[in-house]
């Protein structure tokens, strides 16, 4: 499964990431011209897919919903009672108003019945453990997830970081362009939403919903997941003036779309494991109101009889799943300068460049400018390596090395939008930790909704 998944080039982000300007040859300029035309064809298909597949969400919410709940829930795969969640002597328990809890409905819900701190102060190690038992996340992928989130959000010392907003509103994971990203699966953009950036978004969702139910299986498939994108993609191109798609961000953005089967199916996606209807609107905490037609966020919570994936998902699977099959469902293009002219990524290239990235990078400490010394990254590359991504092990050409891995990983991060000049929010309100209960964004915020529906109504 590694091997096959491995092995898979990524043709689609060779047109997202246009090739260099010079021209040495007629082959080359050929090469240029069928590449334009590629990208001329896809952007065709992209609006005609994008107008179809808006134009046919209709009906009610409700109606979709009785739809989808009727029609699946079967899982066919034959469950090990060892993979069925939470396990004796975790419990489900609310979060309390000071408990720290952001965009990650993964952590989130894993706090909550505490396989991570309740109050949402996590360090890797637990977070590596946690996710393996909770979700069956690979070792790899949860590494280079968590020393991000420590580089960019956290403390570095103690490997720790907050799952909502730091102390004193500082750093966590609701944090803006560091981990956390615009174009998000079931998230507002961070300058639409006013700095809401991670509470469960109703007209978001909603959408999602109406997704799931035209897949053939009426499942959050992989699929329609990738229309999700698409549609996400389209709106905030159109509506964010400060959309900036970092690399870094972008590639956990995209890769948290393909987390919705494959880590939130009732069993093991694609091997009789289901994406439905129950398990994902439980898991990330979306709960529909039948009077008001509206999702409220609720803490996120496993359904009855739930059972996690059988076997491990990985770095390399994640970005697979996250290149070939959602991000063509609409390539945006984003500023990945190192591998603009490569023709065949697979995933190992994208992970040399985030390894090599990260061995060099100045981190965006919490207040955004401080740098750190050597040691400390030292320390974060020895996990990145003892988690199987070393330079070795992954086999990375010396030559894709950067002197520079901030401006690799995080080119130009003071522009309009970037992590170090983030847009203007008129509301500070918006970065609370513990935001549940709420209903968000009954309409597409097509400019920054500032006012009660931003921060939330009671329902
Ligand atoms: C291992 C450490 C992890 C870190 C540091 C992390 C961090 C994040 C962050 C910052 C976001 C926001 C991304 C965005 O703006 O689009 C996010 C979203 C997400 N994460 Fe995690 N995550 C981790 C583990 C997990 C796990 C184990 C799961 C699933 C079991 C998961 C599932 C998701 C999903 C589905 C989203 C998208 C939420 C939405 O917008 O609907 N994550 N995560």
């Amino acid at each position: 499964m590694k091997t096959a998944y491995a092995l898979a080039g990524l043709p689609a982000l060779a047109l997202a990431f246009p090739g260099m300007m010079g021209v040495n040859s007629r082959e080359e300029a050929l090469q240029q011209l069928k590449e334009t035309r590629m990208a001329e064809q896809a952007e065709k298909e992209k609006r005609q897919v994008l107008g179809g597949l808006l134009g046919s969400l209709t009906g009610t919410v409700g109606g979709v919903i009785n739809d989808l709940t009727g029609a699946v829930g079967s899982v066919t795969e034959a469950l090990n009672p060892d993979n069925k969640r939470p396990e004796p002597g975790y419990t489900f328990q609310a979060p309390g108003p000071n408990d720290s809890r952001g965009p990650c409905p993964g952590l989130n819900l894993l706090a909550n019945y505490g396989y991570l701190p309740r109050n949402g102060h996590v360090n890797y190690g637990q977070v590596v453990e946690a996710t393996a038992r909770g979700f069956n996340m690979g070792l790899d992928l949860a590494t280079v997830l968590a020393v991000f989130a420590i580089l960019t959000d956290g403390d570095i010392p103690s490997q720790s970081w907050y799952l909502g907003t730091g102390p004193s509103n500082v750093g966590g994971l609701n944090r803006h362009d560091t981990v956390e990203a615009d174009i998000s699966p079931n998230r507002e953009d961070y300058y639409l939403g006013c700095g809401n950036n991670h509470a469960l978004s109703s007209r978001i969702f909603t959408q999602n919903v109406q997704f799931a139910s035209q897949d053939p299986n009426k499942e959050f498939s992989l699929n329609a997941m990738g229309n999700q994108w698409a549609a996400n993609g389209a709106f905030s191109v159109k509506n964010n003036p400060y959309l900036y798609l970092f690399p870094f961000p972008s590639i956990v953005s995209i890769a948290a779309y393909n987390f919705y089967p494959q880590f939130f199916s009732n069993g093991t996606y694609g091997a009789g494991g289901v994406a439905n209807y129950e398990s994902i609107a439980s898991i990330i905490g979306a709960q529909f109101d039948e009077k008001t037609q509206q999702f409220e966020y609720v803490p996120e919570r496993w359904p009855e009889n739930w059972y996690r994936r059988a076997t491990e998902y990985d770095a390399v699977q994640a970005l697979t799943d996250g290149f070939t099959i959602i991000y063509p469902h609409n390539p945006i293009p984003m500023v990945f300068p190192q591998l603009a002219n490569v023709q065949n990524l697979t995933p190992q290239d994208i992970l040399c460049v985030i390894y090599e990235g990260i061995t060099s990078i100045t981190p965006l400490f919490l207040g955004g400018t401080v740098e750190s010394g050597a040691n400390a990254i030292t320390s974060l590359v020895s996990l990145l390596d003892s988690a199987g991504l070393s330079n070795t092990t992954l086999g990375c050409p010396a030559s894709a090395e950067s002197q520079n891995g901030a401006s690799l990983l995080y080119p130009n991060a003071s522009q309009k939008g970037g992590p170090l000049n983030l847009p203007p929010t008129a509301s500070d309100g918006n970065a609370g930790n513990n935001v549940y209960n709420k209903v968000y964004f009954t309409k597409a915020p097509t400019t920054p909704q500032c006012n009660n529906q931003a921060s939330g109504v009671n329902p």
